[in-house]
């Protein structure tokens, strides 16, 4: 069956996958293609797609500009459905004559703009409406095949529409839900323009992706490193239906795991189609870290090392291609990810720079956010505890004993982070949560127990509320809860004397203890 599908035509906008997004939400199927894309290439998709119209993104740059991304000319005669958001608004002005110049002031956020027909694509608007704006550029005339459709202070031409053909623009960020009623535009677009019928679904997608890793992967061996996080997860059970017994997932088993992680993997995937191998690497990870104390050493030891574990397995299978869970806010330069990497060396099993040459990286989820990973995960049946499984670190329970590493203080914070997260579970506080999890300080305390003196470790308790992890709060916990967890810590685990609760919110501090 064709699915009726949306072209986005990426303008290099940072919202041009939202976009897709947005409209794979209303149950229509939407692909990102390059601005460049030609006529005939949009045909050839057709035999695949019944392609219904075509969203060209916003963009970075000028319609002045010397190096301005155009589109195919011939695009605009296709009678294809058009609507071009922000940069996609301006260059179908431009190139219907249209007068578009730098405004005075640019426009950024929030802003009001006055509907004269609600017609079309703002069909059942409001006369005033809130919208995102975000550009440099503005319409100011239009050519006199179109009409205007809406307006605002400083954008005289914030929408417009083609008198005679489906062609319409829209000055602002429909995608973005700043944008009060953007998902109501989005749909005028696609089911009153388009006149798409919703017949897509994420099982659709399932299919494609699994489609997509056996025309990639073919005959070949393919091997991926599996963490037990949920993206590492979902592109193993997606390529284990692809190629089957031509997969190995490597699950490397550094000894910073949390309690039952490994066995947990082992027996989650151990159901699936495919060889997995667990690499049983503590002592050689433990003797590395010996005596290193800097947690930047420590990071860098460990995600050296798993490198070299990935690899020689690599080798020893003789695998070809390397299929990795990137997903799509990876693939951006994100905030988050330039924030944090200055900070602290990230390691992360996604993006290994392998020294293997493989013929291919495969990347099944590059285009998915992460609720849609999740989405995929229920549908494939991962259980609960992947799908919803908290941020862990690559080096794992390393980086949570503060200083030199030992088996013993390994095995110390791993019994407080089971306690940590079991309470956290039973007092139904999770949902808000986005981490919850034990440190062990390199501070010893006095204490008392029974009716000796003991003198035994600090244990910090970390949880934090956070939307994206480039700021976090601390999670003002209720005190029973808080109670229950260090009564359990210093009861159950003899070497603990006592438990503090980390009070600091990212920024300052960061969200991990080293
Ligand atoms: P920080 O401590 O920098 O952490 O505030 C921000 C988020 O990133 C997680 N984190 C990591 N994730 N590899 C990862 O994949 C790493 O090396 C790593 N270090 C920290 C951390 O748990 C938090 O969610």
């Amino acid at each position: 069956m064709k699915y009726d599908t949306i072209l986005v035509l990426d303008f290099g906008g940072q919202y041009c996958h939202l976009i897709g997004r947005r409209i794979r939400e209303n149950g229509v199927y939407s692909e990102i293609v390059p601005y460049d894309i030609k006529v005939e290439e949009i045909m050839q998709l057709n035999k695949r797609f019944h392609v219904k119209g075509l969203i060209f993104s916003g963009g970075p740059a000028s319609v002045y500009d010397f190096k301005a991304p155009k589109p195919d000319p011939h695009i605009l005669e296709m009678k294809l459905p058009i609507l071009g958001l922000c940069y996609g608004h301006q260059l179908i002005a431009r190139m219907a004559g249209g007068k578009v110049e730098p405004a005075p002031q640019k426009e950024f956020g929030i802003a009001y703009v006055t509907i004269d027909k609600p017609v079309g694509v703002l069909k059942g608007l409001g006369r005033k409406e809130k919208v995102w704006m975000s550009h440099g550029d503005t319409v100011f005339t239009i050519s006199q095949e179109y009409e205007v459709l809406a307006h605002s202070g400083n954008c005289p031409v914030a929408a417009f529409k083609h008198k005679n053909k489906p062609i319409y623009g829209l000055q602002w960020h429909p995608e973005v839900t700043h944008t009060e009623n953007g998902m109501q535009m989005l749909r005028n677009f696609i089911f009153e323009v388009c006149k798409c019928k919703p017949n897509w679904k994420m099982e659709n997608l399932i299919e494609k992706m699994v489609d997509e890793i056996k025309a990639d992967v073919g005959d070949g061996k393919a091997i991926i490193a599996l963490s037990g996080g949920i993206d590492s997860s979902v592109a193993t059970v997606l390529a284990s239906k692809a190629i089957g017994e031509n997969l190995t997932a490597v699950f490397v088993d550094h000894g910073f795991m949390r309690e039952n992680e490994p066995e947990f993997v082992k027996e989650t995937f151990g159901k699936f189609k495919l060889n997995l191998v667990v690499a049983e690497v503590q002592e050689r990870f433990l003797s590395k870290l010996k005596g290193v104390v800097d947690p930047e050493k420590k990071r860098k030891i460990i995600g050296e090392e798993f490198i070299r574990v990935f690899e020689e397995i690599a080798n020893e299978i003789g695998a070809e291609y390397f299929i990795q869970g990137t997903i799509y806010p990876d693939r951006i330069e994100s905030g988050f990810r330039k924030f944090s990497d200055k900070i602290k060396t990230h390691h992360n099993v996604a993006g290994l720079p392998t020294k293997i040459e493989f013929k291919k990286i495969v990347e099944p989820l590059r285009d998915l956010y992460k609720d849609e990973v999740r989405k995929v995960a229920n549908i494939l049946g991962l259980p609960k505890e992947i799908v919803f499984r908290q941020p862990f670190p690559g080096p794992g329970l390393a980086v949570r004993v503060i200083g030199g590493l030992t088996k013993e203080k390994v095995e110390i914070v791993k019994k407080a982070d089971l306690i940590v997260r079991e309470e956290i579970e039973k007092s139904g506080l999770k949902e808000n949560l986005w981490q919850y999890f034990a440190v062990l300080t390199d501070t010893k305390a006095t204490g008392v127990k029974g009716d000796a003196r003991a003198y035994g470790y600090v244990v910090a308790v970390r949880i934090v509320e956070s939307r994206e992890a480039m700021t976090a709060s601390f999670a003002k916990i209720p005190y029973e809860v808080l109670e229950k967890i260090s009564t359990r810590i210093t009861n159950e685990i003899p070497e603990v004397a006592r438990v503090v609760y980390d009070i600091t919110h990212k920024p300052p501090a960061t969200i991990e203890w080293e």
